[in-house]
C-alpha cells in the first residue's frame, strides 16, 4: 500500500471500531465500500448549514447556492464518468434506480422491441427489463455464458434488426474480471441498437465508467466508493437521451402546463432535467462529489494496482485451501475487485460458514458476501447457487487476505469431510 493509500485508509473511521472488541476484516466492498469521513462531512455540513432547494425554484440567495453546488457535483461526476458534459448526467439513487429509469424511459417502437443482456446482469438491471418482457411491451434475449463471462459471438448472433438495446456489466459481481464493453457498444452499434453498460463494480477501483468506450448510457452508485448511500448517477450521451421519454416526472420536469379544450397538457424541459422529478438528493450529491476528489487526489491508478494486487494474492493463498473452488478463468480474476469460491467439500454449508467468519474468528470479524449475491441469471446460466464472495477495496491489506484464508483453513478441518 503506498503513502497515498495509507493515508487515505485512516479517513474510513469504521476501519477503526471494534466490534464486541473484535478487529473488522471487511471484504464486502462489493456489497458497499465503509464510507469515507469527508463525504459524511459534505453532507453532515449541507443539511445543517445550508438551506433551499435546487432546481431554480426559489429566487433567495440559498437556493442559488444550492443550484450552484448541485452543478458543481454534477460537474465533477460528469468528468469521472467520461461524459461529454454535466448536461449528460442524471442523478439518480444507484444502479438499481437507473436500470429502472432507462428501461422505462427507453423509446422502445413496435419495430423495436428487444433488449439483449449479458447472462451476468445484476437484478438491478435484469428485473426492470424482466418486467416490460412480462408485460409483453419488449422481448428479452440473455446472450450466453462462456467460461464465466460473456459469449460475445453468442450475444452478436441474439442481436438484430429489432435490437433496441444491448446492456452489458462491466465488472460482473460474481464472477470477477471485466467485460469487454468496447466489443459489446460494437456489436450494439452496428444493428443500430444502444448499449448500457452498468459500472456499480467497476467505477468504484477502475476510477471511471464505460462512456469512453463507448457505452451510449452508464451507471454506478456512490455508495460504492465511500460515497452517502442512495447516491449515484445515470450518464446518457445526448443522441440518446434525446430520445429519452421522461418516466418519473413532477415538480422539477416541466416546461410548462398548458389548458385547451377543457385538457391539461405538460410539455416536458429536455435533457437531465426532464428526468430528476421533484427535490433532489442535493446532500448526497456533495457527499457523493467530495468522495471523488478525495479518490482522485489518492489516484484511481494506485487504488486499481493496490485492489488487484491483493486480488492476485488472494488468489495464491487460497490455491492451498482445500473445501472450496474459484469460480472464474484465473487469468482474467484480478481485473476486477472481487472473488467467488463454491464449496467443494462435503459438509461444506455457505451461510454456516458465514456465521463462523462473523462470530467464530478469535480477535476478528470477518465480513464478506455469501448467498447468490443477486445475480440469478449468472447462477442460472453457470449452474452455480450460492457461493462465498471475498471483495476489495483501497483500504484492504495482505492482513485480511491471510486472515481469511486461515479462517476458511480453520472452518474447512472442522466442518468438512472429504470432496463432495
Ligand atoms: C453489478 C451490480 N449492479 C448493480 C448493483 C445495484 O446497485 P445499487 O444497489 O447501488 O443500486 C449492484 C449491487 O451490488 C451490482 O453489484
Amino acid at each position: 500500500m503506498n503513502k497515498n493509500l495509507a493515508a487515505l485508509k485512516k479517513e474510513f473511521p469504521t476501519l477503526n471500531e471494534r466490534f464486541g472488541g473484535r478487529r473488522l476484516v471487511y471484504l464486502d466492498s462489493a456489497c458497499t465500500v465503509l464510507k469515507l469521513r469527508c463525504a459524511a462531512d459534505a453532507q453532515r455540513r449541507h443539511l445543517l448549514l445550508l438551506g433551499g432547494c435546487g432546481g431554480k425554484r426559489s429566487m433567495h440567495s440559498l437556493a442559488s447556492a444550492m443550484e450552484e453546488d448541485f452543478f458543481a457535483a454534477r460537474s465533477a461526476v460528469a468528468g469521472f464518468m467520461g461524459a461529454g458534459s454535466p448536461e449528460e448526467v442524471i442523478f439518480t439513487a444507484g444502479v438499481t434506480d437507473a436500470a429502472n429509469l432507462l428501461a422505462n424511459s427507453f423509446p422502445f417502437t413496435p419495430r423495436r422491441n428487444e433488449v439483449v443482456l449479458s447472462p451476468l446482469e445484476h437484478n438491478a438491471v435484469f428485473l426492470p427489463f424482466e418486467r416490460l418482457a412480462s408485460a409483453g411491451r419488449i422481448k428479452l434475449r440473455v446472450a450466453p455464458l462462456k467460461d464465466f463471462r460473456t459469449n460475445l459471438g453468442g450475444l452478436a448472433r441474439l442481436v438484430g434488426p429489432k435490437t433496441a438495446l444491448v446492456c452489458v456489466t462491466h465488472a460482473p459481481n460474481v464472477f470477477g474480471g471485466t467485460e469487454d464493453v468496447r466489443s459489446a457498444a460494437a456489436i450494439a452499434h452496428a444493428a443500430g441498437a444502444y448499449l448500457f453498460c452498468d459500472d456499480a463494480q467497476y467505477a468504484p477501483s477502475h476510477g471511471g465508467c464505460g462512456a469512453p468506450e463507448g457505452a451510449d448510457a452508464c451507471a454506478f452508485s456512490g455508495h460504492k466508493l465511500g460515497a452517502p448511500y442512495f447516491t449515484g448517477a445515470l450518464c446518457v450521451k445526448r443522441p440518446l437521451l434525446e430520445r429519452l421519454r421522461p418516466w418519473r416526472v413532477g415538480g422539477g420536469t416541466v416546461a410548462e402546463v398548458t389548458r385547451a379544450a377543457g385538457r391539461y397538457r405538460a410539455g416536458y424541459l429536455g435533457g437531465y432535467q426532464g428526468f430528476e422529478a421533484g427535490v433532489q438528493n442535493y446532500s448526497g450529491a456533495a457527499g457523493l462529489a467530495a468522495a471523488l476528489a478525495r479518490l482522485n487526489r489518492a489516484g484511481f491508478p494506485a487504488i486499481r494496482a493496490h485492489v488487484s494486487s491483493l486480488v492476485t494474492a488472494a488468489l495464491k493463498e487460497l490455491e492451498g485451501v482445500k473445501g472450496v473452488r474459484v469460480l472464474g478463468r484465473r487469468a482474467d480474476i484480478p481485473g476486477g475487485s472481487l472473488i467467488s469460491l463454491a464449496p467443494a467439500a462435503k459438509g461444506f454449508s455457505v451461510p454456516d460458514f458465514g456465521l463462523f467468519l462473523n462470530d467464530g474468528v478469535k480477535g476478528s470479524l470477518i465480513a464478506v458476501r455469501t448467498g447468490r449475491h443477486c445475480a440469478d441469471l449468472a447462477c442460472l446460466n453457470s449452474g452455480y447457487g450460492e457461493t462465498i464472495r471475498i471483495s476489495f477495496y483501497a483500504y484492504n491489506t495482505l492482513e485480511d487476505v491471510k486472515r481469511f484464508a486461515e479462517a476458511l483453513g480453520n472452518y474447512v478441518s472442522l466442518a468438512c469431510r472429504g470432496p463432495r
